[in-house]
């Protein structure tokens, strides 16, 4: 959407809308349900959304740092994706809701069918594969709705928007074929930060 005026809702409302949720203490479900109305209402006018957070790579797809709560209790994230670019399997371990500002991406989940009781193996099945476009959220929410990989299986430059509730600076990696599990640590590309682009 694009108009003269300046956006209703933007970065800043979101940040101080999914922190009022927070100081709730609401639980996990009733996070997600409030976050997602707020993630639909700000990716609805991206304007809010500088140039330098647009910035994408053919090498790898890139994760732009928008905000760091304070107190450690959630991060958002603007991923740019280049057509193919693709995560592997992955988990959180936190709440997490996911929107989109251009075009689309493909969000594939796993369910966990082993006891998890080994740190180093894990048996998944897909559960479903859904096409998550513009208006619409994915949402994770653990222990059993956190597995996922997701995609651009498009033919143009796709930017999502994600909100995980804690800094999420590990993820556990998943080979579905052999079952082993394993740690991964994830950067951003921040210029602030200082930090190097994030691949995987
Ligand atoms: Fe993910």
């Amino acid at each position: 959407m694009s108009t003269a005026s300046t956006p209703t809702f933007g970065l800043a409302d979101y940040v101080r809308t999914i922190g009022e949720v927070l100081d709730r203490r609401a639980a996990n479900r009733v996070i997600i349900r409030e976050v997602s109305v707020a993630t639909k209402q700000l990716c609805a006018d991206d304007r809010w959304l500088e140039e330098r957070f647009r910035v994408g790579s053919p090498d790898y797809y890139t994760r732009h740092l928008l905000h760091r709560d304070p107190n450690n209790r959630f991060i958002v994230l603007a991923l740019v994706w280049a057509p193919g670019q693709m995560t592997p399997i992955h988990d959180h371990s936190c709440w997490g809701v996911m929107g989109l500002i251009q075009n689309s991406l493909e969000e594939i989940c796993y369910d966990r069918l082993d006891d998890g009781k080994r740190a180093d193996y894990a048996k998944l099945e897909q559960s479903r594969g859904t096409d998550v476009g513009q208006g619409g959220v994915a949402y994770l929410l653990p222990p059993f709705e956190e597995i996922h990989r997701i995609g651009n299986t498009s033919n143009k430059q796709t930017i999502s928007l994600h909100v995980y509730g804690r800094d999420l600076d590990e993820v556990n990696v998943f080979d579905q074929v052999t079952g082993k599990v394993s740690p991964m640590r994830i950067k951003y590309y921040s210029p602030e930060c200082g930090d190097v682009p994030f691949v995987i």
